[in-house]
């Protein structure tokens, strides 16, 4: 069952905000916490809440471990990789809380939402004071009380549907964009994918606090809203409103700020999404349509609910309708079962539609899921050649694309100082691509139209018009 959060629970969350914070100000020095998020946008998002209710119990922030009070991992699962890392950085703090054993160890996110990893934490990594799943991250202030005062072992993994929690105070990574998640979860049980299994069920916020915290955020300045989702186009499907008439309420607050969006599912992406896209003169153009295979077989075995030509047809209306639009994608390069003919039709695919960028990723089992139990006879070196073949393919696509950009002007919103040459200015596109040109600093939070000159490989250059 999906609960809402009532106030007056995170009234008790407030009240131990408070004591937390009591406990803080008797040190001789502030506090000091390490918060890592790791994975995708949305875990980005709950670090932010993270770092908001750290900052409410008085702790400062550090962007290293060392010397930290606090530790916090808030970890990914969605590939074995991304697990790795995290039991590397949580083996590297076994010798700092031997030395500073006040030193508190948390591991939170996706990952813990696995018994097997959390066995594997338990047993593995005893220096770990507290751990908690991804349904609990608003009782945060409970817990670390807790810890403080017990200096006991902390678990909090509850197995439900998910909760949705308003109110947990926000402590954002920057003023001018912003991430607002206006759905949580997951339905679809891709096969090879572990999220609806650690993120439980599909549920959308209240259509009126998006709105109320967008507005908020454009009062205040900020130029870019990404909303987020695992899928924002069923966005309020049990509430009774659309993922469209939210865009086009967003789209009609007041002021010059753009509406980005991550991730459309190509099987929900209706042609009345594209429509109100094409209407919405504030959303980005920019379509992160993640197809993962170009082989139907495949797609089929994935349990994706689109065919390879449903999915080019979906292609062709994005395009006929938004004219300017950039198009990106998520591959996965050696599913069980696939065979070089089926990577093949990926290959065409990627040469049909012609991204602008592609995130590859070789396919990685996941405990738990459909795909991990499907034979899997290709070996890794066989997976690792089609892989470079697939970025060798996409780097000339995706350079073409680029240079297609060369002699038009782009509306670009200033984002700071060159990353690789800080005399420059840099920004994004309307299409989501990194725009370096020359300008004066006081441009920094601004939009400029920008003559694009140059195309490099993961970026252009151009002159202020
Ligand atoms: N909800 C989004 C993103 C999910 S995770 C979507 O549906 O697109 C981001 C990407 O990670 C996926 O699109 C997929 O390409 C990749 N991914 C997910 N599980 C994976 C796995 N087991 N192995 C390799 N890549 C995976
Ligand atoms: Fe995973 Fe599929 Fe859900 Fe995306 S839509 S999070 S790939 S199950
Ligand atoms: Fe990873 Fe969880 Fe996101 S598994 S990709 S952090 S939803």
């Amino acid at each position: 069952m999906i609960s809402k959060i009532t106030s007056a629970e995170m009234a008790v969350q407030q009240e131990y905000m408070k004591k937390v914070a009591e406990l803080n100000a008797q040190r001789a020095q502030p506090p000091v916490a390490h918060v890592h998020s790791f994975g995708c946008q949305q875990n980005v998002s709950d670090g932010e809440k993270i770092k908001g209710m750290l900052a409410m119990m008085g702790y400062g922030f550090s962007s290293s471990p060392e010397g930290a009070d606090l530790v916090l991992f808030n970890t990914c699962a969605v590939r074995e990789n991304a697990e790795d890392r995290v039991f590397g950085n949580l083996g590297a703090l076994k010798k700092a809380k031997h030395q500073y054993p006040d030193m508190l160890i948390g591991i939170c996110g996706c990952m813990v939402q696995q018994e097997h990893i959390t066995q594997r934490i338990r047993r593995s990594f005893p220096h770990t004071d507290i751990i908690f799943g991804t349904h609990v991250l608003h009782t945060m202030p409970q817990i670390i009380y807790e810890a403080m005062t017990t200096r006991k072992r902390q678990i909090s993994i509850p197995d439900c549907d998910g909760v949705i929690a308003e109110g947990i105070p926000l402590r954002r990574e920057s003023t001018l964009k912003a991430s607002i998640p206006i759905m949580y979860g997951c339905n679809n049980f891709c096969t090879y994918c572990i999220v609806p299994y650690v993120r439980g069920r599909e549920r959308s916020r209240d259509a009126e606090d998006i709105i109320r915290e967008c507005r908020e955020l454009v009062q205040g300045g900020c130029k870019e809203l990404l909303l987020l989702g695992q899928n924002v186009n069923s966005y309020g499907k049990n509430i009774g409103t659309s993922f469209s008439e939210l865009l086009k309420r967003i789209n009609d607050i007041d002021g010059e700020f753009r509406i980005s969006y991550m991730t459309s599912h190509p099987k929900d992406a209706t042609r009345e999404l594209v429509d109100t896209i094409a209407e919405c003169e504030k959303v980005t153009r920019h379509f992160h349509l993640p197809v993962q295979s170009g082989s139907s077989r495949i797609l089929k075995q994935m349990n994706r609910g689109y065919t390879r030509e449903q999915y080019l047809e979906l292609i062709g209306y994005v395009r006929e309708r938004l004219p300017d639009v950039a198009l990106t994608s998520d591959i996965i390069v050696g599913f069980p079962g696939e065979t070089y003919e089926d990577f093949c039709e990926t290959l065409s695919l990627i040469k049909q539609v012609g991204y602008d960028s592609l995130f590859t990723f070789i396919y990685s089992p996941r405990k738990g899921t459909k795909a991990a139990e499907m034979p899997d006879p290709i070996s890794a070196e066989e997976k690792g050649r089609w892989f470079r073949e697939l970025l060798e393919v996409q780097q000339e696509i995706g350079c073409s694309s680029y240079r297609s950009y060369v002699g038009q002007t782009l509306r670009v919103l200033c984002e700071g100082e060159g990353r690789t040459d800080p005399s420059l200015l840099t920004g994004k596109s309307r299409q989501n691509i990194i725009v370096d040109f020359d300008g004066s600093k006081e441009l920094i939070g601004s939009f400029v139209d920008v003559k694009i000159t140059e195309a490099l490989a993961w970026a252009l250059k151009g002159k202020i018009v």
